[in-house]
């Protein structure tokens, strides 16, 4: 049996890309676009969509959360031993994906992906609640297989007496964060009859930003 979608269309009419005034630079388009996204009410705009490729050449793509815009990129935490983690460490080169339904829009970002400061990780981790701080420590190595949902349950439960409140649980070495530092960024606009705006940034050897306007 099969399903079928084909008669199911939407017409993007929301807005459109003026090139002519563009920023220089990306990534405050970027915060512009990521605050829009936040007052139109998108419920997750800072889920974006990592793609990886080890050297087994299968891409996967999974949802992480962008945690910081920094003047290279963008910032996201996770395992270090997951299956992302084992593809960035034999192929940095990575994508993120945004797609705001709100707004029609979507947003590509292509570069290499490092660990950031070990401090800055720390930082970070302190900050999150103390049950995900708690189920960091359970998912090692995340990816992995694990017999039931009651080992899950079980480990959890250890942690809990081990680190009663009050106690610091540090952060796991094999948890952390990592910089995608962006040398592409598309940014997409949805228009009407299928004639959307497509502008894509190209980092230069130089360190400036070119743009140039793709067909859609
Ligand atoms: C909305 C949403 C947010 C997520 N955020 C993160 C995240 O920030 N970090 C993370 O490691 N996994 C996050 N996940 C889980 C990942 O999608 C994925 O299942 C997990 O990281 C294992 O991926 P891997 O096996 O490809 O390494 C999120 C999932 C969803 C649906």
């Amino acid at each position: 049996m099969s399903t079928d979608f084909s008669d199911q269309r939407l017409s993007y009419e929301k807005g459109e890309l003026d090139a002519s005034a563009l920023p220089e630079l990306p990534l405050p388009l970027l915060q512009h676009w990521v605050a829009e996204a936040i007052e139109q009410g998108a419920p997750e705009p800072y889920a974006m969509s990592l793609a990886t490729c080890g050297s087994d050449g299968q891409p996967g793509v999974r949802i992480v959360l962008m945690r910081e815009i920094t003047e290279a990129g963008v910032v996201f935490y996770t395992n270090y031993d997951s299956a992302k983690g084992q593809d960035i460490a034999d192929n940095p080169q990575a994508e993120v994906l945004f797609f705001w339904h709100e707004m029609q829009r979507q947003v590509r970002i292509r570069g290499k992906v490092a660990k950031v400061a070990a401090a800055k990780t720390d930082a970070y981790f302190h900050k999150r609640p103390r049950d995900s701080q708690l189920a960091a420590w359970v998912s090692e190595p995340q990816s992995g297989e694990v017999a039931s949902r009651e080992v899950m349950e079980a480990n959890f439960a250890e942690l809990l007496e081990r680190f009663p409140e009050g106690t610091d649980i540090p952060t796991p070495e094999f948890w952390g964060g990592y910089e995608l530092v962006a040398t592409e960024i598309e940014f997409w606009q949805g228009r009407a009859n299928r004639m959307h705006d497509r502008i894509v940034y190209t980092k230069q050897a130089d360190g400036a930003w070119s743009t140039s306007r793709l067909l859609p």
